[in-house]
């Protein structure tokens, strides 16, 4: 199967990025066919700072490499560096009505903190992500819950282009983890964990031991002291127990059973040793990427785009085709 998805070159990697996109990313690896995108264009629609940008999407390719993208199975590329996603984005952009981007969630919320400062490329942000999955002929796409809404768009775009100009694109299917789709907030446990979060939000894939133990000794639970999965009215205490089953590769029960009478200050405590022991190997693996940044990874990424440039220009000569321009 095809498999393709992407992470913004901006912020830090946290636990829920990994339990609910890159965990897949690495299962997929075994058998099929995968691409892993540093989607740079769409992190233009933030606010962010161009003296940095290029040293976060090759921290970003470090970042997939350490935490187990290997290059060998996987193609890794940046989004900006194959210019036929900007091209399939503005025939996709003609095929897209207006209320259905006003539609999506994630730009609503965007758009509202944003308020005046809100920009186009915001609101077409849903088409963009379209055409880098149909550019591959994508089968599956792995992400988490708060994607699932574009992936639907895409799935929409793909079968209205069929429908107008005859069989083209595949229909893309999203995949997401049973358990770690949606990881919460440590501080407010009815908000998502996020990149732009509150401080002490979210745990980094690259946190060390220390700051580990601070944000989980943080981490808002309630006040009965009783630990069992009810993320109704207990959803601090069930999003902790989601991320402790999740790193030990358990069911939740099995964790509920494991965990039975302890006080919430053990809990902690031994979510935390399990924190620092995973996410150990990630730390290691990337201080040794950093030092071979310039040469390896540099090399990594200019294989993977003239890979992506093929399979995507021979995608677009077809889409042109079909829409009469050539
Ligand atoms: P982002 O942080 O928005 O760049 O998201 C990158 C990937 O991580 C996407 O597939 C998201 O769906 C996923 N993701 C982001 N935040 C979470 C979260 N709190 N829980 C689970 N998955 C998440
Ligand atoms: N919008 C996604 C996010 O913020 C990132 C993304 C861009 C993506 N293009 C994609 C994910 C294509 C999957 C497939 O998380």
């Amino acid at each position: 199967m095809r498999i393709f998805s992407g992470i913004q070159p901006t912020g830090e990697i946290h636990i829920g990025n990994y339990l609910g996109a890159i965990k897949q990313w690495i299962e997929f690896q075994e058998g099929n066919d995968c691409i892993y995108c540093i989607v740079d264009l769409h992190a233009l629609t933030s606010d962010y700072d161009p003296e940095t940008m290029r040293d976060s999407i090759m921290n970003k390719a470090i970042v997939y490499l350490a935490a187990g993208i290997d290059p060998e199975k996987s193609t890794i590329f940046v989004q900006s560096e194959v210019k036929e996603h900007t091209e399939l984005c503005w025939y996709l952009n003609t095929l897209t009505p207006i209320g259905e981007l006003e539609r999506m969630t994630q730009y609503k919320e965007k758009s509202k903190r944003k308020k005046k400062r809100s920009n186009a490329g915001l609101l077409n942000y849903p088409i963009l992500m379209a055409a880098d999955i149909l550019l591959y002929d994508t089968e599956v796409v792995p992400v988490g819950e708060d994607q699932k809404q574009h992936i639907e768009l895409a799935r929409d775009i793909a079968k209205r282009f069929n429908k107008r100009f005859g069989e083209t694109f595949k229909v893309p299917k999203a995949q997401l983890p049973k358990k770690g789709a949606r990881i919460m907030s440590l501080k407010n446990p009815k908000n998502k964990m996020s990149k732009s979060g509150k401080k002490g939000n979210a745990v980094s894939l690259f946190d060390d031991p220390k700051t580990i133990e601070e944000k989980i000794k943080s981490a808002v639970t309630d006040t009965d002291n009783k630990i069992s999965y009810d993320p109704k009215d207990k959803p601090g205490i069930s999003n902790l127990l989601v991320i402790y089953s999740e790193f030990k590769d358990q069911t939740i029960e099995e964790s509920e059973k494991e965990l039975k009478g302890e006080s919430y200050k053990v809990f902690k405590e031994k979510l935390t040793e399990v924190l620092i022991e995973s996410l150990d190997p990630f730390r290691k693996k990337r201080r040794e990427l950093e030092k071979r940044r310039e040469v390896y990874v540099e090399e990594i990424l200019s294989q993977g785009a003239k890979k992506a440039k093929t399979l995507a220009s021979s995608n677009i000569a077809r889409v042109k085709r079909k829409m009469g321009l050539v």
